[in-house]
């Protein structure tokens, strides 16, 4: 069933179910996000992506990646109200990761500098707990190797007792989804070692190119799961 609903003074129809965010972009309307993922189940977590709705005569402020649309709902993604949230959203995501790149470049290009009220002691890193690493990792791949550890203000994500995980397989797609990079994963300057979650992969060089493109144990996990002969994996994507 389709709803109606007006999003930047534009109607548009968009799927029961779908996310404000989702109907915005499929009207070509631009709401920043950091921490979504289209594969993936959003979190909510970062909330740079909020916008103003009005219901009735009643206004609030949303999470536009898990807010649902609804028959006659007006969204407007870039009043003063929802620019003064995002730039407070962004203070606070620069004061708890003021290592984060990403974080930085969002806020310069939203001319949001950094408040010193905000300013943490301790330096926690640049992860904003969004969860997305851990649901790639246990949805997409099927290995969880990773997941969250401790709670309150020490939680904090990683391999259990952040040791070297005996299940990982080195594929690096949470490093690739961690939208503030937080996962460091390194490759050795010929490439043939990857290090990620305190432990070291060997890569696998392609049978045709000879580039170096992934790790040995990530190929035989495929192997495995697929029953695609571990020999004919031994070509990357761009020679096969
Ligand atoms: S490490 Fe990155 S992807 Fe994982 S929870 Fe933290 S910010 Fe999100
Ligand atoms: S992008 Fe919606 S909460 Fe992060």
């Amino acid at each position: 069933m389709m709803v109606n609903l007006t999003i930047d003074n534009k109607e548009i129809q968009a799927e029961e179910g779908s996310t404000i965010l989702k109907a915005a972009q499929s009207n070509g309307i631009e709401i920043p996000t950091l921490c979504y993922h289209d594969e993936l189940t959003a979190s909510g977590a970062c909330r740079l992506c909020s916008v103003e709705i009005k219901k009735g005569k009643r206004t609030r402020i949303v999470t536009s990646c898990i807010y649902q649309v609804e028959e006659g709902l007006t969204v407007t993604t870039h009043s003063e109200r929802v620019m003064n949230v995002r730039s407070l959203i962004l203070q606070l995501l620069m004061a708890r990761c003021p290592t984060s790149e990403v974080i930085r470049e969002l806020a310069d290009e939203m001319d949001v500098k950094p408040q010193e009220r905000f300013q943490l002691d301790e330096d926690k890193g640049k992860c904003i707990l969004c969860r997305q690493c851990v649901e790639v990792c246990e949805q997409v791949v099927g290995v969880s190797a990773i997941g969250f550890l401790n709670r309150g203000a020490d939680k904090s994500v990683g391999t259990p007792f952040m040791e070297p995980s005996g299940v990982c397989i080195g594929c690096g797609a949470c490093a690739y989804v961690c939208p503030t990079g937080h996962i460091e994963m390194r490759e050795s300057e010929t490439g043939d070692e990857r290090s990620i979650w305190g432990k070291t992969f060997e890569m696998v060089a392609c049978k045709e190119c000879g580039r170096y493109f992934a790790a040995q144990d990530q190929l035989e996990y495929i192997s495995k799961k697929t029953g695609v002969p571990l020999d004919k994996l031994y070509t990357c994507v761009d020679c096969r």
